[in-house]
Parts: C-alpha cells; structure tokens; sequence
C-alpha cells in the first residue's frame, strides 16, 4: 500500500524528521568534498551533495549552500578567493568526509581534523583533497540568491579535471563504479554505486 504524506503532514514533522524526509526527497545524490581556501591561507573541506550540472560549453556545475546566518566558511571562502575544487568520495574517506559536516571554527583546517592531505596543482590556488580519484577545480562564474528560503546557488566553471587515465573513455564517459566512487542521501547516508545500463541518444520512435 502507498503511503500519502500531505502539506499538513509536512508541516506537523518535527524538524529532525522533516530535514531528514526533505533532503532524501531528490533521491541518490552525488557527495563531494569541496576544498576551499581563505585570505590567510587557510584550508577548508565541507561535504556537498547539492553539486549539480548546469552546462557543457562552458562546462558548469552549480552547487546549493545554505543560508548564511551563521558563519559559512565554503561560501565566504569561494567568494574571496573566487574558486573550489571538488573531490568525488570513495569509501576509504566516506567517514572523514563525513567527519567534515562537522562544525570546525574557522581557524580549524578540516584536513588537519580528519588526517586527509590537501594538494596544490599548479596554478590553482584551491586545495585538492588528495586521497579523491575523481577531483575538478572551478571559477566562480555566479552566486544566485534564492529568495524562497535564503539558500543560494554558486555557479562555477571547470577549469581542471583530474582521474585515473584508464577512467576515461575516449567518447568522454567516465567509469565512475570502477573509480570507487560514492553516492549519497539525506545528510547521513552514503552508497557504493554500480553499473545498470548505457543507452543510445533516444529518438521518437518511428
Ligand atoms: C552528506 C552531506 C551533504 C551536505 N550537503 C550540503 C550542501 O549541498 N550544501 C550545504 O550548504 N551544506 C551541505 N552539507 C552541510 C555542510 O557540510 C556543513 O554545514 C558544513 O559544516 C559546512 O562547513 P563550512 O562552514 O566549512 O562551509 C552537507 C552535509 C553532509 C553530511
């Protein structure tokens, strides 16, 4: 039997249940750590699963943060350094990873707190989690508001990407279960992921 969950369900949720139904409502999601750094030199990883495609030419991702009514080092960071990188997760670093949600004081490098190694590239100012097979650096390109509730979409576009050689099909598809890599819901839930199926460009059918 279906279960039918209304507005007025909704709105009688306590608020642990009702993030946790909100934030699985879009399914399985990516999950990456996204590497900031700040104007003292200061790194910074926070998990993000709202990372999303917007455009391939140029190539953007959007990503959506949360309201900034308290201290968002992410945000404050891409804004003055006007970059990030993002690092797709395997399961060897799910738990560190995770262990990044948590509310470090700004003068705290998750990296130093979880034991992961950053990695500066050249030219890119923004730190690499080193221990991801799967990691992109970008631009900052917009920063839309989002009046509905105070969120905001950062917009960047791609300027590095980096993985295993053997990862990458000459058509460009990339071998994500053969990375390792992991997918995500909720804030709490993290799956490996495997390959189903690869289908044609569809056409209508004749
Ligand atoms: C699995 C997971 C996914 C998350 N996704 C997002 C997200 O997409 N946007 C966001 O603003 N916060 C997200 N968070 C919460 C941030 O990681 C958390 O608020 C973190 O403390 C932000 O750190 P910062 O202040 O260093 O930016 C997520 C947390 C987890 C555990």
């Amino acid at each position: 039997m279906m279960t039918t969950i209304d507005s007025s369900d909704i709105a009688q949720l306590d608020k642990l249940t009702r993030v946790q139904l909100a934030t699985s409502l879009p399914g399985v999601k990516p999950v990456a750590l996204i590497g900031t750094i700040n104007d003292q030199g200061q790194t910074n990883l926070a998990p993000f699963s709202s990372v999303v495609h917007l455009g391939s030419n140029p190539v953007l991702l959007g990503m959506v943060t949360r309201p900034d009514v308290v201290e968002r080092h992410t945000l404050a960071n891409i804004v003055k350094s006007g970059g990030w990188t993002i690092n797709h997760l395997t399961p060897e670093i799910v738990e560190q990873a995770h262990h990044c949600s948590a509310r470090y004081p700004h003068d705290v490098s998750e990296f130093e707190a979880t034991g992961l190694t950053p990695h500066f590239e050249n030219g890119i100012p923004f730190p690499f989690v080193s221990e991801s097979p799967f990691r992109l650096a970008l631009e900052l390109e917009d920063l839309i508001d989002i009046p509905a509730n105070g969120t905001k979409m950062v917009v960047g576009r791609v300027t590095c990407i980096q993985l295993p050689g053997e990862s990458l099909s000459e058509d460009g598809q990339l071998d994500l279960p053969g990375m390792g890599l992991v997918a995500s819901t909720a804030l709490d839930t993290y799956f490996t992921v495997s390959h189903l199926a690869r289908h044609p460009y569809a056409k209508p059918k004749a």
